[in-house]
């Protein structure tokens, strides 16, 4: 059976030819007679794998000395908590910026450790564009600044990083790894796998060495940066199939040119669908154009009755996965760094033929 078209938020695409990698060293990873999954995280075969994979990453992003890369578990959604847990330094004040529904979930969990400032906000147009730095009030002796750097529901993306008088924390959950970034901005950032890096069940942290062993009293171990850095994020048993796949995910990256060219392929997929949609009076995308987003893109129909249709004919030519999120309907396409570029091309012209037949 062909390959499907998948434009899941996640877990997404992965690679066909990391996937298939993969299946060929299922049953016998490099002659050792088992798989990766049977593997104990102890063994000088896996302490290389992640070693390497690790190493990769480093190399994609060109992360510097003075940075620990973790492979945690728990999604994104624990570092909600494992950002305020770990980085409040026995104070009890944080700022946040709220554009959109995971800003949202990561200040509600916030609350639950210290005083949420609101330092920018997008709520006033429905989350439909990034604030200005001009409209930035960042308390200076907060403990750090958090941001969701691509909000995955609501399509909308940050292309530029805040300055920020306190140290900076971004959730890059759905655009990591699909563009250059530079971590020296960053006290710390952190994704989900399940979008850009590989299967979920891993979540990377990129934490400066400065902002570790501040966790609060009470903090588990298993969610202590600096516990977690000290043994390699290998405290406990780590996700050892998924960091396995992330590491094929850099390699595959690597070999296609980087961070820079992935950018590249990005631009051009997100501008087929954006050009589309701007040139359409049926299909419509509600973000500021400077700040949509290159990897999940929302979209609306004229007539929300044929939403069900829509996704019905998209089903039927190999495309799945297009319905909006549920907290604001209509369609989102993500196209993350594994959809190629025929997936959007084949969504364009679909899109183009059901305008034709309904517009
Ligand atoms: C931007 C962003 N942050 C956080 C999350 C939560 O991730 P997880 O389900 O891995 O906890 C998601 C999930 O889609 C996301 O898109």
């Amino acid at each position: 059976m062909p390959r499907i078209f998948n434009f899941s938020a996640g877990p997404a695409m992965l690679p066909a030819e990391v996937l298939a990698r993969a299946g060929d060293e299922m049953l016998d990873w490099h002659g050792t007679g088992m798989s990766v999954m049977e593997m104990s995280h102890r063994g000088k075969e896996f302490i290389a794998i992640a070693a390497e994979a690790e190493q990769d990453l480093r190399d994609l992003l060109a992360v510097p000395e003075n940075y620990k890369v973790l492979f945690l578990q728990g999604g994104a959604t624990l570092q909600f908590a494992q950002v305020p847990m770990n980085l409040l330094g026995g104070k009890n004040k944080a700022d946040y910026v709220l554009t959109g529904e995971w800003s949202k979930k990561a200040i509600k969990e916030a609350k639950a450790y210290c005083d949420v400032h609101v330092a920018a906000s997008s709520e006033d147009r429905r989350f439909t564009y990034f604030p200005p730095q001009g409209a930035f009030n960042v308390r200076s002796d907060a403990a750090y600044l958090h941001y969701c750097s691509n909000e995955t529901i609501g399509g909308v993306e940050a292309h530029w990083v805040p300055e920020s008088p306190v140290p900076l924390v971004a959730d890059a959950s759905s655009h990591f790894l699909s563009r250059p970034l530079e971590v020296s901005k960053f006290g710390l950032l952190y994704a989900g796998a399940q979008k850009n890096v590989g299967p979920a069940g891993l979540a990377i942290v990129i934490v400066r060495e400065d902002l570790l062993g501040r966790a609060q009293k009470g903090t588990p171990s298993v969610m202590d940066y600096k516990l977690q850095a000290e043994t390699d994020s290998m405290l406990n048993t780590p996700a050892t199939y998924a960091i396995y796949v992330a590491g094929l995910v850099f390699k595959w990256l690597k070999a296609l040119g980087g961070v820079a060219e992935i950018e590249r392929r990005n631009i051009a997929k997100a501008k087929r669908l954006y050009d589309f949609l701007d040139g359409s009076s049926f299909f419509a995308n509600a973000v500021a154009r400077e700040d949509r987003s290159r990897m999940n893109v929302p979209f609306t129909l004229k007539n929300p009755a044929l939403d069900e249709s829509f996704l019905k004919g998209a089903a039927e030519r190999g495309m799945v996965q297009l319905k909006g999120h549920r907290s604001v309907g209509g369609m989102r396409a993500s196209i993350y760094n594994a959809m190629p570029p025929e997936g959007v091309q084949r969504l364009v012209e679909y899109m183009a033929e059901f305008e034709r037949a309904h517009g």
